[in-house]
């Protein structure tokens, strides 16, 4: 495929040849999990949960029930239990004697850095609560949080936390219109942005699309936001609402440095995350306190091996997507561990940034998407060879299925052939990981998260919910309540039985396709829905091509995810224009400029990440009788597939015209 993997000779044999690489005797001796635990999960699940939020969590008030699924599907765990997120993550362990202990290794972009000490943190969160307090927050309230990664992003969400306030985190990469329609749908009181972060190298802002998000618009009054707190980090000159706005270090200089956590019930919100379903309107995920914490910790423990006391943790996760939520600010902090936190990009200034931080603080374990590890990969492994990477110990995988020869690269050249591999499934909804081999028990295969967890029901079904054979393939489902599950999308209980649960009644419908090995591993297959995975990314199709009809040169979309060498799909647009338009794409420089005019009007609607990779403007779209886009024969003509069964359109001369009008690609901008 490339040329850093052509470098391999031996992969085929091998991948051949050895299928599985068990644990070594050494690594197992000293793992944190054990094969016993499975035995565990499987003699009582409900119990084993409830040994580990017993031991992993700290509670004000104990729990005396674990379970209570009465009101399926909306699970309560632990609920006359009560405890505060950020008192876990971060005072008890001070309490403990841990002050010291470094929490947050933060690399700036442009090189600044800053070291931040548990001790540290408590102060700042503490300061950071005091002073949301004062512009009246309190619990119950929604805090929109917009920032780049900075230290101050994880003391917001555990401010927001300490106070029973839900955060709701908007990744950076979203538009103003993005960004009002969460606030709006979560009623949010108060924002915290930044005036902006580095990215390649130069400042990028922030600020404006708040400004231009919380403003009345188009008819729409202003959001119910009463204050803007914003973190100074590029020194960029930012427009300024008097009473509304106010500078983060001011407000959190000026707080006291005590503050006493609220003491919140464990099914009270801890925070709410839109991810793209399969319609044109985000999902609010909501997830709750004590089993939040219970899985993201037990997770991040048993599934990375962590040894708080040694190892050097890093997640090259943006907090702004779950994976920064449950596998930075909460798992990491629950179990005490010291983490680097890197603002910028990986290639920025050079190719061999991350690996160079990697050594620079004696990274051990590391977490990151196939996306990733295949950019890498194009790049050359003689960019990794420069740096010492011998302080990894564990290497993992998330967000989408990662092909063998990616996982094969990830373990030979920066794994120095002898680190572990855990690929993780899960998803926004399941809040913790749910699929992965556990480093020193489970021999890995290349390609596959194989086992559930300890405790966790998943398994692979056919049409009708019978679970399928070794060597068959079907749904991935969730067939017991697990504690981090998602306890409701916001404001929308009939939507969250529809999309989760009524495909399969009583079960839990991930929306994945999956096979079990003859060895019964589960392989994951990728959606078998209308949502797209971009660079690990969650995209929806309808909602891109939403996008695209509200502008007036669209008279109709059609979206598909394409097989793309690096970032697993790539968005192909097909549209098709106006009346009064058509003619515009007659010449190559009108169609250029109408791909253009789109591309960036998909960028303004939603966000740059949903930026179409190729826009083609057709003159019709293939539909089945009844009028359904058919996207799979879109899908065969993005990826220059011969055109599969056409029997069904109610025009087959369709696909004709389509293949013949195919514009060339256009150059990836994103
Ligand atoms: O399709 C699966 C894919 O990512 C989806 C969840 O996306 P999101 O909610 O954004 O969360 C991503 C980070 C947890 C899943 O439905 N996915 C995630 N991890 C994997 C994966 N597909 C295959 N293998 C994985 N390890």
């Amino acid at each position: 495929m490339t040329d850093s993997q052509s470098t391999s000779p031996s992969l085929e044999n091998l991948l051949h040849e050895t299928r599985a690489f068990p644990p070594s005797p050494e690594f197992a001796a000293q793992a944190n999990a054990q094969a016993s635990m499975y035995d565990e999960a499987a003699t009582d699940r409900v119990e084993f949960w409830a040994r580990q939020a017993r031991e992993l969590v700290t509670w004000k008030t104990p729990f005396t029930q674990t379970l209570d699924w009465s009101e399926a599907p909306v699970a309560k765990w632990f609920a006359d239990g009560t405890l505060n997120a950020a008192y876990n993550a971060v005072d008890r362990h001070v309490e403990a004697g841990l002050g010291d202990r470094v929490a947050i290794h933060f690399e700036g972009e442009p090189g600044d850095t800053r070291t931040v000490t548990y001790a540290d943190l408590q102060r700042e969160v503490s300061r950071a609560a005091n002073a949301l307090a004062a512009l009246g927050v309190t619990a119950g309230d929604r805090v929109v949080i917009y920032l780049p990664m900075l230290v101050e992003s994880v003391v917001a969400m555990l401010a927001c936390a300490r106070l029973g306030a839900a955060h709701s985190v908007v990744f950076g990469g979203f538009s103003a219109d993005a960004l009002r329609s969460r606030i709006s749908d979560a009623g949010a009181k108060l924002v915290i942005t930044a005036d902006g972060g580095y990215r390649r190298g130069a400042p990028s802002a922030l600020k404006p699309a708040v400004d231009e998000a919380i403003a009345p618009k188009d008819g729409e009054p202003a959001t119910t936001v009463e204050h803007v707190v914003v973190v100074r980090r590029t020194e960029q000159d930012v427009a300024w609402t008097e009473g509304r706005d106010v500078w983060w270090h001011d407000a959190v200089e000026a707080a006291d440095t005590f503050h006493e956590p609220a003491w919140v019930d464990a099914e009270h919100p801890l925070f709410i995350l839109y991810t793209s379903g399969t319609t044109g309107k985000p999902k609010g995920i909501l997830h709750t306190t004590g089993g939040y914490l219970t899985q993201t910790a037990f997770t991040h423990k048993n599934v990375f091996d962590l040894k708080a006391e040694s190892d050097v943790y890093w997640c090259t996760a943006d907090i702004g997507w779950v994976t920064g939520h449950s596998y930075i600010v909460y798992g990491p902090l629950l179990n005490g561990a010291t983490q680097v936190i890197y603002e910028g990009t990986p290639d920025t200034p050079h190719r061999g940034r991350w690996w160079e931080i990697v050594q620079k603080y004696g990274v051990s374990i590391f977490y990151t998407a196939p996306t990733a590890i295949r950019a890498c990969m194009k790049w050359g492994e003689e960019i990794p060879a420069e740096f010492d990477l011998s302080s990894l110990r564990v290497l993992g995988s998330v967000g989408e299925p990662i092909n063998p020869e990616a996982w094969m690269w990830y373990r030979r050249v920066i794994g120095s052939d002898r680190t572990p591999i855990v690929d993780t499934w899960w998803q926004t909804e399941t809040g913790a990981i749910m699929i992965s081999p556990l480093p020193g028990v489970t021999a890995a295969k290349p390609g596959s998260a194989q086992v559930p967890l300890p405790g966790i029901a998943a398994t692979v079904v056919d049409d009708e919910a019978r679970p399928v054979p070794d060597g068959g393939g079907g749904y991935l489902v969730l067939a017991e309540p697990w504690p981090s599950m998602l306890r409701g999308i916001w404001g929308d209980l009939q939507r969250f039985k529809d999309t989760y649960w009524s495909r399969f009644p009583g079960i839990y419908f991930a929306g994945d396709g999956a096979k079990k090995d003859d060895d019964g591993d589960i392989w994951l297959l990728g959606r078998v829905d209308d949502v797209m995975n971009v660079s690990g990314h969650r995209l929806s199709t309808t909602e891109i091509e939403s996008a695209l009809v509200s502008n007036e040169l669209v008279a109709e979309a059609a979206v598909v995810g394409a097989a793309d060498e690096v970032s697993g799909q790539a968005v192909v647009a097909f549209v098709i224009l106006r009346g009064e338009h058509a003619d515009q794409a007659s010449t190559d420089e009108g169609s250029a400029r109408i791909e253009k005019t789109l591309r960036d009007h998909v960028a303004k609607e939603i966000g740059p990440i949903a930026k179409p990779k190729r826009i083609l403007v057709v003159a019709e779209l293939p539909k089945t009788r009844s009028g359904k886009i058919m996207r799979r024969l879109l899908r065969d003509v993005a990826e220059n597939r011969e055109v599969g069964d056409a029997t069904t359109l109610a025009d087959s001369s369709v696909m004709n015209l389509i293949q013949t009008g195919l514009a060339k690609p256009t150059e990836d901008e994103n």
